[in-house]
């Protein structure tokens, strides 16, 4: 059936998801009227007009400027549906989704309301759209350790729906090993481990992820292919990456699609994935990026299919639904 459906897209899992990142314009401008918000745009034109970047502080400026529209639990569920049913047409049958409950506590909206009402759209996701789920807590590296423990002391009474911790926001200047106690404190509590680094910030922000906050997978680190060592002993240990093509090229960390390192990581042995981070802001969803992939830089069915499997194999999955996927 190869030639059937060449444009079905491949099943896969999306590990690299912000789901603040997936607020479309419109969505923004329509949450915006429900709960009496002005936003400084005329139209959902003019708003997407303003997603050009220069680095990544300067999207991460408009990325929490828009979360004020997200105020009641339903905000949070219709972000997640609308995320879930793209990701259903994108091929997605598993996605773990970040979430930054410190953009929306600092704004003094209850921890609780975001995560119940993200959950509620992820309870029904597997029936609905065929996509299993998991919740990664992602902390704001930028503001401080202790604000990160009491962030994770208040999801506490939601520990059972969160798979994961994340380290996201601006990562230059705010080094993995800030969040030692943090990362300790949640794997004491049994969640996973994850975090960004070498996005920005230099190679040894990786060998700090791994050796200080003991993650289990690398959010982006391209740079690791500054350091020969590291690459080395990522391999060695096959320890995930979730690179995000799309954001990569609009948040400059690469020039151009053609110019991505992507095939030199696998050329490498990395166990690389490829995920869409924040796909409203950057131009496209999971399967865009796959199929940007194949098109800038000529990549091969067989090498989608194995960044697809890989990215079965870096997940948090169970065995029984991993080997369903596989
Ligand atoms: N990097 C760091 N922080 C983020 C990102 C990212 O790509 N997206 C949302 N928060
Ligand atoms: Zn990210």
């Amino acid at each position: 059936p190869h030639d059937a459906a060449p444009h079905t897209p491949l099943p896969k899992a999306e590990l690299h998801l912000h789901i603040e990142g997936t607020l479309e314009p419109e969505l923004a401008f329509a949450l915006a009227e429900r709960n009496g918000i002005d936003l400084p745009y005329a139209t959902p034109e003019e708003l997407r007009s303003a997603y050009a970047f220069s680095d990544l502080q300067s999207f991460l400026d408009l990325y929490y400027r828009l979360t004020a529209v997200l105020q009641t639990e339903q905000d949070f569920a219709d972000l997640a549906e609308a995320y879930l049913e793209r990701a259903a047409a994108q091929g997605v049958r598993h996605a773990e989704i970040f979430f930054d409950p410190q953009a929306h506590t600092a704004r003094g909206v209850d921890i609780g309301t975001v995560i119940r009402g993200l959950t509620s759209a992820l309870d029904t996701s597997r029936e609905r759209h065929g996509v299993s789920t998991g919740l990664i807590l992602s902390f704001l590296r930028d503001l401080s350790a202790e604000d990160a423990l009491q962030t994770l002391a208040d999801a506490a009474p939601y520990l059972d729906r969160i798979s994961a911790v994340g380290l996201d926001s601006a990562e230059v200047g705010h080094p993995p090993a800030k969040f030692t106690e943090v990362y300790a404190e949640a794997k004491r509590l049994g969640l996973r481990l994850v975090a960004h680094a070498g996005e920005e910030g230099p190679p040894s922000y990786i060998t700090e992820a791994l050796d200080l906050l003991g993650v289990e997978r690398i959010d982006h680190g391209i740079r690791c292919l500054e350091d020969e060592a590291l690459v080395a002993r990522l391999v060695a240990e096959q320890i995930p990456l979730t690179v995000c093509p799309f954001s990569n090229v609009r948040l400059r960390c690469v020039d151009r699609l053609e110019e991505h390192p992507l095939p030199a990581m696998l050329a490498a042995g990395l166990l690389v994935t490829v995920n869409s981070d924040d796909p409203s802001y950057f131009g496209g969803y999971v399967e865009d990026n796959y199929r940007g992939l194949r098109t800038a830089l000529g990549l091969t069915d067989d090498q989608l299919r194995l960044l697809a499997r890989n990215s079965f194999k870096a997940s948090f999955l169970d065995e029984a639904r991993r080997t369903e996927l596989l």
